[in-house]
């Protein structure tokens, strides 16, 4: 029998489709976003670093509900040097949690240099840099969004940190300082030139602090400049799967960071995910998960921070958990004046009995 050439003997088969496996295998790491060696899924869901909120607790239940990559809050690298105990305490990280990432804030590049040799050494996924923060007591010292002022101090800090560690360096910053300084385009190329692998925008200017609508459009503008070759992540305002979406399609982003929305709502990102992936609203958690969520954020509280202060910092979350239930008030005035540990996860316990029926 003559075999021509071009029919599919059993090994071209084989290697036919070895080959077509491989192709489609490239094809998926190819759409992996990865922040240097960390694989980091298709479209990445970040937890922004919030002070007072993004806390070990704080993250078990975002992490339960899908966030892909964390942050602590921010560490003042002063306070580090100086080793506060509340800078060394925000660094406590967990093997749960990777990958990680430990934001730092400072204004000299010295202290930025060692603080980031401290932060290596606890060896977090990544390091992140604040050059966000609008808070005066931060801005004055020229440090968090302080620096949009000093473009060519932001690009030494970042130096005095990329040289500091050996970790993966990421920043977050915004717009610019105001209206007639957004220099977020410049301010991209010139830290993915230092060496910084991951840049996440928050689109507001330091001026706007929280106010007004975040604009995207200049981070799209960074994400589409040929030059820029890090992941560019998206944040400000996300608080729906619909609007995840959307912006992911409008913008082109690599990936999103929620703050707000997720604070008594971890399910923001499992919901997000869930419509990104399958067009379906997901429906909201039910009373029990909402219960189970704040009882774990508590347990986790209490264990990580001690009986007191974990009791203490807990009541600023109660309200965000159970928004909506209707007549609540008595229930969180029992909640928020309580000390006793089981007192607590009694009334707890007791607002799924009062609850269950009324509401999902
Ligand atoms: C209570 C609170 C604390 C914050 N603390 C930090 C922080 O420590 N570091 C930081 O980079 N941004 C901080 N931010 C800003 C958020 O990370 C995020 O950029 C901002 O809230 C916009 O995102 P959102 O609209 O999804 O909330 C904080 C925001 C809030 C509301």
């Amino acid at each position: 029998m003559i075999v021509s050439n071009s029919a599919p003997t059993p090994q071209r088969f084989l290697s036919g489709l070895v080959e077509g496996v491989c192709e489609s295998m490239r094809n998926f790491a190819a759409k992996l976003v990865k922040i240097g060696d960390i694989a980091l899924g298709e479209f990445p869901l970040l937890l922004a670093p919030m002070e007072d909120v993004s806390d070990p607790p704080f993250r078990y239940v975002c992490k339960q509900q899908g966030a892909d990559l964390m942050y602590t809050e921010f560490i003042s690298s002063e306070g580090l040097i100086r080793d506060a105990v509340k800078s060394r305490q925000k660094l406590d990280i967990f093997d749960y949690e990777r990958p990680i990432g430990i934001q730092i804030f400072g204004g000299d590049e010295e202290a930025m240099g060692l603080a980031a040799k401290i932060v290596d050494a606890t060896q977090p996924d990544l390091l992140d840099i604040n050059f966000g923060c609008p808070v005066q007591k931060v801005v004055c010292k020229g440090a968090g969004a302080g620096v949009l002022k000093d473009i060519d101090l932001m690009v030494r800090l970042t130096s005095a940190v990329v040289k500091g560690t050996s970790l993966p360096v990421t920043v977050k910053t915004r717009l610019g300082w105001d209206d007639s300084t957004k220099n977020i385009e410049e301010v991209a190329e010139r830290l993915q030139d230092v060496g910084v692998k991951a840049l996440t925008i928050h689109g507001r200017t330091r001026v706007q602090l929280y106010k007004g609508e975040a604009d995207w459009t200049l981070i799209a503008k960074v994400k589409n400049n040929p030059r820029i070759t890090i992941p560019i992540f998206g944040n400000g305002d996300i608080d729906s799967p619909q609007k995840a979406l959307e912006y992911r399609n409008r913008y082109g982003v690599d990936g999103i960071m929620i703050g707000r929305a997720s604070i008594g709502y971890p399910w923001i990102f499992r919901e997000v995910k869930h419509f990104m992936a399958t067009g379906e609203v997901l429906d909201g958690p039910t009373l029990a998960e909402r219960l189970d969520a704040c009882k774990t954020h508590f347990e986790k509280s209490v264990e990580w921070k001690g009986e007191k202060v974990g009791i203490f910092e807990m009541r600023r979350h109660y309200a965000n958990y159970f928004k909506g239930l209707p007549n609540f008030k008595d229930f969180r005035v029992k909640l928020v004046g309580c000390e006793v540990p089981d007192e607590i996860r009694g009334t707890l316990d007791r607002i799924l009995v009062e609850y269950e029926g009324l509401v999902n």
